[in-house]
């Protein structure tokens, strides 16, 4: 499935033509954190990199910090909501449990023509997503897809564990894609997933085996759960795996990739990843420091930074990383072609 289509394959090339991003304008620092929880800037910047989050306002769900993101990834593609035809939301921080909260956006914005869903693959889930939507436009089902990371993090924290609330924080990021025109757009990808390490990360109640009750919220069983320290032993494991995987489908090395967009989980993963890759540092795009672990929306907010401030250039190759809950992986590597 992720191997360059074979000579006379009917599947066209896909590209990203537009990206946008949004983050809410709430900054949460290491230092307001040492008043939430006992910690201090300095344990979180050496274990973790960051600096600060963003916090999104009491009455922003995903869906608007999604469909702001939406809307810019729209214009920068030079497109109307209207013409959208498949809106494809990735967020594990969804406004309901259902509707699915492409739906929701999907009324944000006006994209009236499109056929909405959601994607849950935790922070593997914009590249899940733009692979997901990616085949859509190969087979010639749609001409576009809209696909939208989203998440507000800070709603799934427990604010009381010093363990997990100082990771994460809100945003959102999106990338209109099309068939490509000159280049080859999405190369190739590798993704994986290994269910058999879930309770390693997650939510433990609130779905269908442990509805919500009195016991439940007692216990904090709304809030995310996460072992760290196995999380990122396989973190580095899956992402630098899926890379070469990824590398050898297209048939390139990874010195002939331009920039990395690593999931932004935690500095010492990324150098991690970038030690076991051979690649120097320089060559990732990296923002932890600014947004900490935004989920879903981490690599779609920095492809769009990268991409906006002229670091990603038309045939650069970019590889995109990711790792999450599930446990799910993944990377993508794409040849860069804007343009309308
Ligand atoms: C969470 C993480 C930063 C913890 O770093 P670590 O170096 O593994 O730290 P440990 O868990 O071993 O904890 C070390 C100590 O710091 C303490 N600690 C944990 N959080 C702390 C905080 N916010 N402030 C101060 N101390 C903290 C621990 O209680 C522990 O204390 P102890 O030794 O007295 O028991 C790290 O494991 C990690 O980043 N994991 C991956 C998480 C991730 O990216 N998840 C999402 C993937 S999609």
């Amino acid at each position: 499935m992720n191997a360059p289509p074979p000579a006379g394959s009917t599947l066209r090339p896909v590209r990203i033509a537009g990206t946008g991003a949004y983050a809410p304008a709430h900054v949460l620092t290491n230092r307001d954190l040492e008043k939430i929880v006992t910690t201090t800037d300095q344990w979180i910047v050496e274990r973790t990199g960051m600096r600060e989050r963003r916090i999104a306002a009491e009455n922003e769900a995903a869906s608007d910090l999604g469909a702001e993101a939406a809307r810019r990834a729209l214009a920068d593609a030079g497109m109307a909501a209207t013409d959208v035809q498949l809106l494809l939301a990735a967020t594990i921080t969804p406004d309901y449990p259902f509707p699915n909260t492409g739906c929701i956006i999907q009324s944000k914005i006006g994209a009236r023509h499109a056929f909405c869903m959601g994607l849950e693959a935790a922070c593997s889930g914009f590249v899940y997503a733009v692979e997901t939507a990616r085949h859509f436009i190969a087979t010639g089902t749609v001409e576009n897809a809209l696909v939208v990371g989203t998440e507000k993090m800070s709603s799934i924290l427990d604010w009381t564990d010093r363990t997990t609330c100082v990771l994460f924080g809100d945003g959102a990021g999106a990338a209109v894609l099309r068939p490509a025109k000159r280049g080859r757009g999405v190369v190739a990808s590798a993704l994986g997933s290994d269910g058999s390490l879930s309770d390693l990360l997650l939510i433990p109640a609130g779905g269908s085996r442990r509805p919500t009750s009195e016991a439940t919220v007692a216990a904090r069983e709304h809030y995310l759960r996460m072992n760290g320290r196995e999380v990122f032993k396989h973190a580095v494991t899956h992402m630098v795996r899926s890379a070469r995987t990824a590398l050898h489908r297209a048939g390139v090395v990874i010195s002939d990739v331009r920039w990395i967009i690593p999931h932004q989980a935690n500095m010492r993963i990324i150098r991690a990843v970038a030690e076991r890759l051979g690649v120097p540092l320089e060559r990732f795009v990296i923002n932890v420091e600014r947004y900490g672990n935004t989920s879903g929306a981490s690599v779609a907010i920095a492809l769009d930074e990268a991409a906006r401030d002229g670091r990603i250039r038309d045939g650069d190759l970019v590889l995109m990383l990711v790792f999450g809950g599930g446990f799910t992986w993944g990377a993508m590597l794409l040849e860069w072609e804007k343009g309308s």
